[in-house]
């Protein structure tokens, strides 16, 4: 399963801003997703699970800041890149489902024009290149505009800082400093400004030409065929006739998706996520779909793109019992289909039994544990995690749901210590005094909890939970034979 690392999230810290103050929402969330595994992220309402998946997909909220941490995708840190390019990617590589389908379809257009919309915008492919070829010194103007503006706002602090007197001896070496820096990235705007001016108008000429060759080529193959067809009649003719309109229709795609082409794939991918009749489907309104057909055409949505990555945050939530399980096959089949890797989002550990190569258990903006699926169903080593596995519903033996006892922590003032203290009843002194940090269980298997420590007594897992396991470990054995 180990395969290539697609996604490596390393000490991700978020926080939103507020009236009440700062949330700290994910604090130094690390984990990475590998080629063609699903990677199941799970924990309760609160815990930071969405924030972290649109923070990748890049649509934190106005009022969060990164205050730390990488996101790093084919080599390049996502925190980093600017505006432009991230949709490139947020676009074509890396998709997301949400928990409602109804807030990612827009009610009043008709479901054909949804899915086609985003091939159509990225299919602009004489566009796309002709963009492409000033990229880069575009990215540089923009970097420099975005330096020049921070370091006017670290100035202006400086200078506050020594006019208020609160500045250290270093205040004005500091003021200095900043100054010659702000001096030059201002020197350097104008030749980056000409440099963007030239790349546009090359970019500008090369397209044209491309453009102008193209229609050349086609237009002496077209004249061929019509040489042929001066000579011929009955199916010959007609077949040279067809052949003109495919050489047309081909002229058109080199410089964009035509919208029936579109349309085409359109179909194609709606009957690959199980959509009946897509072709009637695609003139109604997303009111006439049902819950698990909305979330069906939302997928499809997603995958218009080809994406590698696909994110998906609770995304049966409020669906019911078999729709449920009928999206997460579909989600099972398209990872394996296109490859895919998956992160797939939820507070509910049973939703992924069946479908997670591995588990990261998140609390209070943390990973608690991190493991195969078999870690950590089989051999959980947090708390916490015990916690959850107490709580998911049983559908076989109808036991009574055990509910976590009290509420997660306030994030506007996150504990000192083990956020989990409060509601573990293994805590120790040291669980409200310092953060534990990560113990290594096995080269697969994490989990930041003081029980790990050497020194730690020895704490057993609640004995309803070992019955479970083994319980989970018999059926698992029966299923295998
Ligand atoms: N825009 C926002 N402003 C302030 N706080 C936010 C915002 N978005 C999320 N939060 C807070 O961040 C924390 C994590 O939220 P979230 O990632 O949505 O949790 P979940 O694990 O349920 O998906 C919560 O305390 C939530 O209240
Ligand atoms: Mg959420």
């Amino acid at each position: 399963m180990a395969g290539n690392i697609k996604l490596h999230v390393e000490d991700l810290t978020i926080s939103f801003k507020t009236t009440q103050g700062l949330v700290r929402a994910v604090r130094g969330v690390s984990f990475d997703l590998h080629e063609g595994e699903t990677l199941a992220i799970v924990g309760e309402s609160g815990s930071g699970k969405s924030v972290t998946s649109r923070t990748i997909m890049g649509i934190l909220a106005g009022n969060g800041i990164i205050d730390d941490g990488k996101i790093i995708y084919e080599g390049e840190d996502l925190t980093k890149v600017d505006e432009d390019h991230f949709h490139e990617i947020r676009g074509n590589k890396i998709g997301m489902i949400f928990q409602d389908p109804m807030s990612s379809l827009n009610p009043i257009m008709k479901i054909g024009k949804q899915v086609t919309e985003g091939m159509i915008l990225n299919g602009k492919h004489l566009e796309n290149r002709y963009k492409a070829l000033f990229h880069e010194s575009k990215t540089t103007l923009n970097r420099l505009h975005r330096e020049k503006k921070s370091l006017k706002v670290e100035l202006k602090e400086n200078l506050k800082a020594i006019k208020t007197g609160d500045s250290s001896a270093d205040g004005m070496v500091l003021k200095e400093e900043c100054n010659a820096a702000l001096a030059n990235v201002k020197a350097a705007i104008p030749a980056a400004k000409k440099k963007l001016v030239v790349d546009k108008k090359a970019a500008k000429i090369a397209i044209a030409l491309e453009w102008k060759n193209e229609q050349k080529r086609v237009a002496k193959l077209v004249s061929d065929v019509k040489a042929n067809l001066a000579d011929s009649d009955g199916e010959a003719k007609q077949a040279y006739i067809d052949e003109i309109n495919v050489l047309q229709e081909n002229l058109k795609r080199f410089k964009k998706v035509t919208k029936r082409q579109a349309t085409e794939r359109a179909i194609e991918i709606m009957n690959e996520v199980g959509i009946p009749d897509p072709v009637r489907r695609l003139n109604q309104y997303p009111f006439q779909f049902s819950g698990g057909m909305r979330q069906r055409i939302v997928i499809a949505i997603a995958l218009t793109a080809s994406p590698d990555v696909l994110i998906c945050d609770e995304p049966t939530t409020a669906l019911d019992v078999t729709i449920q399980s009928q999206i997460l096959e579909l989600i099972n089949d398209l990872k394996r289909e296109r490859n895919l890797s998956v992160i797939f989002i939820t507070h509910d550990l049973g939703v992924v039994a069946n479908m997670a190569d591995r588990i990261a258990v998140m609390y209070a903006g943390k990973v608690v544990e991190v493991g195969t699926a078999e870690d950590i169903f089989y051999n959980p080593r947090h708390p916490y995690t015990w916690a959850l596995l107490s709580s998911m519903p049983d559908l076989d033996s109808k036991d009574r749901l055990v509910a976590i006892p009290g509420t997660p922590p306030n994030m506007l003032f996150p504990p000192k210590g083990d956020a989990f203290a409060d509601r573990n009843q293994y805590a120790m002194k040291i669980d409200f005094e310092r953060q534990p940090p990560m113990f290594k269980i096995s080269e697969t298997h994490r989990a930041a909890t003081w029980l790990l420590h050497p020194d730690a007594p020895k704490a057993e897992m609640p004995e309803v939970i070992k019955v479970r396991i083994d319980r989970m470990l018999a059926q698992s054995e029966e299923e295998t034979v």
